[in-house]
């Protein structure tokens, strides 16, 4: 069916560009359409053992990444979705200077959701073509492995660094011709041929001829600094993820950087983390690095299928809240800037159908629909209520505190004692104040006088991540709880951590190519230190936390970017 649908819009493609719309309909293989049970997208390192699964996913990427660029469901067309070439897929005609992807809005979470089963549907139909050139004695086992594939995800808050599986250069693999040691296709991407200018950007990122990881000066990937700079994080990473599922109670503020809940004043979102990861992965001049070409990266669908999770995993938590309209400040390659969104905004240029309807966050609000889920997700017979319950104890279990202490300090998990308060630093920055990408480096303690020490610094508490100019706000939330418990104190409490804070709370501003910037290019940034006591309850609830309470004293040596007494941070 899927095999099929796909041949005929390549085929009607070929006739006629622009003339036909290839429709994202999820996949059915593996689905009881009675009771809702569907296959599971599996973390990549369990999905590594998947056998049959896991080779056909190898061989259908080396497939489509094999394809000449200038088809339209080569690798390089579909990454070429997300960001730069700014060409139409599809016949979604755009006019603006950017790619479809949206940013800091509230389509984030579920254009990217779309994104994710486009490209499912793509290797589910090159492995079932794969599946059947197997001999006849594995052939059957294969073209069963193929009718339920779906896509992993890496999950980099419980395993802060990429498995080994997508950083080995080569991989091993049973294909129809016996066992072959290939390319690994989720280590990196090689360009065929690369593009030039305008096609691709005039950065550094735009001219390497295979995709990097954390290159060093000679542009040679190195997955181990990326590796390195995510366990540096893993604790703050850890700690966001778990304020944000059990925390942020609204679908705006949740979804994307450009609001934060008014109620609670959260700037965490879901946005905010993965641009982190993004940063953090792409290191000094990767791709990943640089969101509108980021895509090119393998490594970049392993983590948004983990931010679809992540998402479906909110849903089912707070199942009745969902898309309230918003103005995009940014736009993108089709969205006017600055208009308003809502649930009924397409979302280019992913068809619903091959009439030529657009998806919408609508059609896109569950995962049932498209035929995947994930382990923490078994939602068939079972009512809203004892998911919301069930969801709550993964999320405890996966990056909740621990109910005892580890005797190792290197552990980057906090107990149940030590989150007694939860400490945050709250960022706003205005998109317009800036030309190109910037981080706003926060510390506790001593910098480096040297900025390319900034981003492995011990005393760094996290970056706020502003991917490039806009008009609107750019909101962000970094943990201090996981530095301050470093500091051996004898509590908590605000009255020994604020003084502290005061005296060793301190920032800077790096653009995206290394440089340091003098704060002033950032007349808006504003960051305020916030904290809510918590109180821990049963391994199947969330937290309670107490009202927030913003610690002027905390920041007030430095204004104007630091809020002081009397000020209130943007809402
Ligand atoms: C298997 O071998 C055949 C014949 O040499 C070749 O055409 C085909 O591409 C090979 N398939 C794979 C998956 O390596
Ligand atoms: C990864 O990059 C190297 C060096 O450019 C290249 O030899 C290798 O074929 C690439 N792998 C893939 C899967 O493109
Ligand atoms: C959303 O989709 C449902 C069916 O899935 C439909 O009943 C409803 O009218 C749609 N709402 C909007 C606002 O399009
Ligand atoms: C951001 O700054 C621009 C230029 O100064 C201004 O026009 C705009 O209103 C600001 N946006 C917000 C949301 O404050
Ligand atoms: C906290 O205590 C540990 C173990 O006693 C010690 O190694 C560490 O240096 C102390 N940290 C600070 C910031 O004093
Ligand atoms: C949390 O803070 C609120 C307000 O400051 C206070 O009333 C409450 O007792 C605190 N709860 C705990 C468990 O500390």
């Amino acid at each position: 069916m899927i095999t099929l649908s796909w041949l005929c819009a390549a085929l009607a493609l070929a006739l006629a560009p622009n003339s036909y719309a290839f429709a994202i309909t999820g996949l059915q293989g593996g689905v009881n359409a009675a009771t809702g049970e569907r296959p599971i997208r599996q973390e990549i390192s369990v999905f590594q053992y998947a056998g049959a699964a896991f080779d056909l996913y190898i061989l259908a990427l080396q497939q489509l990444m094999q394809r000449d660029q200038a088809d339209p469901f080569s690798f390089y067309r579909i990454a070429g979705i997300h960001g730069y070439p700014h060409t139409s897929w599809d016949g979604a005609v755009g006019q603006f200077s950017n790619g479809y992807c949206p940013h800091g809005s509230i389509l984030f979470p579920t254009w990217h959701r779309a994104y994710m089963v486009l490209f499912e549907q793509i290797l589910s139909g090159l492995a079932q073509q794969i599946a059947s050139t197997y001999p006849e004695s594995s052939k059957a086992t294969y073209q069963s492995a193929a009718s339920t594939l779906r896509v992993p995800y890496w999950d980099w808050a419980s395993e802060t660094s990429m498995p080994d599986v997508i950083n080995q250069p080569n991989i091993n693999i049973n294909t129809p011709n016996g066992s072959q040691t290939i390319a690994n296709p989720l280590y990196n991407y090689t360009f065929h041929p690369l593009p030039s200018p305008p096609d691709f950007p005039n950065v550094k990122q735009g001219k390497y001829p295979s995709t990097v990881r954390y290159p060093d000066d000679k542009g040679r990937s190195q997955p181990s600094g990326a590796n390195a700079a995510l366990k540096h994080n893993a604790g703050g990473i850890r700690a966001t993820i778990y304020n944000l599922l059990t925390q942020v109670q609204t679908y705006a503020a949740f979804s994307n950087t450009g609001s934060n809940d008014g109620r609670t004043s959260s700037y965490n979102s879901l946005e905010n983390l993965h641009n982190a990861i993004h940063i953090l992965v792409g290191g000094n001049y990767g791709h990943m690095q640089y969101i509108s070409l980021s895509s090119f990266d393998p490594v970049f669908f392993l983590h948004h299928v983990n931010v679809d999770r992540l998402f479906a995993m909110w849903q089912a938590v707070y199942a009745d809240t969902y898309l309230t309209a918003q103005v995009d400040a940014a736009g993108t390659y089709t969205n006017t800037p600055g208009a308003s969104e809502d649930v009924t905004s397409a979302l280019t240029p992913f068809h619903l159908d091959d009439s030529g309807t657009f998806h919408t966050s609508n059609t896109t609000r569950s995962t049932r629909a498209f035929g995947y889920t994930y382990p923490e997700l078994l939602d068939w017979n079972m009512d809203h209520q004892i998911l919301a319950f069930d969801v709550k104890g993964h999320i405890n279990e996966l990056y909740g505190p621990k109910t005892t202490a580890s005797k190792r300090r290197s552990e980057t998990r906090l107990t149940v004692a030590e989150m007694s308060h939860d400490y945050s630093i709250n960022v706003v920055v205005n998109g317009s104040d800036i030309t190109s990408g910037m981080y706003v480096r926060l510390f506790l303690g001593p910098i480096p006088k040297q900025e390319n020490l900034w981003s492995t610094a011990s005393s760094l508490v996290g970056s706020h991540i502003i991917n490039g100019p806009s008009r609107g706000l750019v909101f962000g939330q970094i943990p201090l709880t996981p530095k301050l418990i470093n500091y051996n104190l004898s509590s908590l409490g605000s009255e020994t951590v604020i003084p502290l804070i005061q005296k060793i709370l301190n920032y800077r501003i790096q653009s995206f190519d290394g440089r340091s910037v003098g704060v002033n290019i950032l007349p808006s940034l504003k960051f305020a230190v916030v904290s809510r006591n918590v109180t821990h309850l049963g391994p199947n609830e969330f937290p309670e936390y107490g009202p927030l309470v913003t610690y002027p004293d905390a920041t007030k040596s430095l204004w104007p970017h630091g809020l002081h007494e009397g000020e209130s941070m943007p809402a």
